[in-house]
């Protein structure tokens, strides 16, 4: 399992975290972002949307690679899978989204905000965490105060970085990515301001692959 993220992460240090509120913004925001370098994304589930973007995205941009995001139980788990996502994040932890997550040919990232959700996972064999909300948790303090007890684990924090702070976290060792929504704005989702969403991808991109 680890070794599936590990590989589908390995040259990926940006993960984009999108909700799409409109069927005609799924392609192009997504060819924005890709013109921008960006090669991996998080669809999330917080709207009706979520479930047939992935599909779509799956079907008419093979080269994406597309994951679910706010996944929270075994049927979103298996509805996301079935749409082609290639992983699934979770904002939190529960048996039975763990036990699925060892069990699934789809890779699963599992959220945490604590040493105790760590451990939880860990003893289940799970080396790799979304960390969210990473900001309010305590941002980089927190990711360097992980580093010491858990020192084989590697973390995609989210939730609250923007352009200001993405490039602090990718200065640490046990950051395997950062992900977050300020590269494609809600805003300029909503103008339609593909442009706008390129050049965030562009400089984050860019940033993050000097890592
Ligand atoms: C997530 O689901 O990972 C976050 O909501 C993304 O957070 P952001 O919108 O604060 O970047």
């Amino acid at each position: 399992m680890t070794q599936t993220l590990d590989a589908l992460f390995a040259k990926v240090t940006l993960l984009p975290v999108i909700n799409i509120e409109r069927e005609a913004d799924i392609l192009p925001l997504a060819d924005a972002l890709a013109a921008g370098g960006i090669t991996t994304l998080e669809i999330t589930l917080r709207t009706a949307l979520g479930l047939p973007a992935i599909a779509l995205l799956r079907r008419e941009r093979p080269a994406l690679c597309i994951g679910a995001g706010t996944v929270t139980d075994a049927a979103q788990y298996r509805e996301v899978v079935k749409a082609g996502a290639q992983f699934v994040v979770t904002p939190g932890i529960t048996d039975e989204l763990l036990e699925l997550g060892l069990r699934s040919e789809v890779p699963l990232l599992p959220g945490i905000a604590s040493a105790s959700e760590i451990l939880a996972g860990y003893r289940l064999g799970y080396r790799r965490f979304k960390v969210f909300p990473a900001a309010v948790l305590g941002g980089t303090a927190l990711l360097k105060a992980f580093a010491g007890p858990f020192k084989d684990v590697r973390f995609c924090p989210t939730g609250g970085i923007d352009q200001e702070s993405y490039a602090d976290y990718l200065t640490l060792d046990n950051v395997m990515a950062v992900g977050g929504s300020w590269v494609a704005p809600k805003a300029a989702i909503a103008a339609g301001d593909w442009a706008a969403i390129t050049r965030l991808s562009r400089a984050a991109s860019t940033m993050a692959a000097q890592r």
